[in-house]
């Protein structure tokens, strides 16, 4: 473990998905180029047409279980592993695709598209099938279960433990995101302010990057097992 470095934040978005043949948002040809996002992606849009946000969810929850972590998930699960200070995955990946490499210290801010979310009595269930046909909750008995993913204007999940984390993190990596979407865009100013090192693995620069000490460019799959060879080292 480096010296001076024990408590270390991670911020990964869609960018490090990718390589594992998961569309990203907002690169070319990405999920918000195919759909509007205040159709698919607002309680509005549910509310107006669940069937069609319920079919979008249940083609990306079908496609997440055909698709394999690749080295940079298992670059982060290694370090999970070794790490003997504190770690924190934070994603805004709802792909399961970190703890199927191996990763235990995960959180998913924007939920996860194998969870399902019921919204009478708001348990929350493991879930792989389709939710198109209304499917009753196994808790309640409710025709009311919709995808357990947090949709713009919806609050993301456990802010409080995530600021916590970043007020004491000696070190706050950010991989794979445009740093386009609040609050997790904003962890790097948040990290700063407290004192972390911050360092940016992306394929571009983000919109971010000028709040980095270190930005580094190239796709996880290369940058990710080099940084942690190096931090472990
Ligand atoms: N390796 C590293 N970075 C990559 C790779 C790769 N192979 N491929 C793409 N990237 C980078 C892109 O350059 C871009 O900066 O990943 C980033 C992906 O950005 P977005 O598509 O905006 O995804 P993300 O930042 O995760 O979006 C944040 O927006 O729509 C919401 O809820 C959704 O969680 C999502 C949030």
């Amino acid at each position: 473990m480096s010296d001076s470095i024990r408590n270390i934040v991670i911020l990964t978005g869609a960018g490090i998905s990718a390589e594992s043949g998961i569309d990203t948002f907002r690169d070319g040809g990405g999920l918000w180029e195919k759909h509007r996002v205040e159709d698919v992606a607002t309680p509005e849009g549910f509310a107006r047409d669940p069937a069609l946000v319920q079919r979008f969810y249940d083609a990306r929850r079908e496609a997440v279980q055909k698709v394999e972590p690749n080295a940079a998930h298992r670059a982060l699960a290694k370090l999970d592993a070794e790490w003997e200070g504190d770690l924190l995955i934070v994603t805004q990946n709802v792909d399961d695709l970190h703890e199927r490499a191996g990763a235990k210290r995960v959180l998913h801010m924007h939920g996860e598209l194998l969870s399902a979310l019921c919204a009478s009595c708001e348990q929350r269930h493991k879930w792989s099938e389709p939710l198109v046909g209304n499917p009753a909750c196994p808790g309640c008995g409710a025709e009311a279960l919709r995808p357990d993913v947090v949709w713009f204007g919806e609050m993301p999940y456990e802010m409080d433990r995530i600021y916590d984390r970043l007020r004491r993190a000696d070190l706050f990596v950010s991989i794979g995101t445009s740093g386009a979407v609040y609050p997790a865009a904003g962890f790097v100013r948040d990290a700063r302010e407290f004192g972390a090192h911050t360092l940016e693995l992306n394929l571009q620069r983000s919109e971010g990057s000028y709040w980095f000490d270190e930005t580094r460019k190239g796709r996880a799959s290369d940058l990710v097992p080099e940084w942690v060879a190096e931090i472990l080292g």
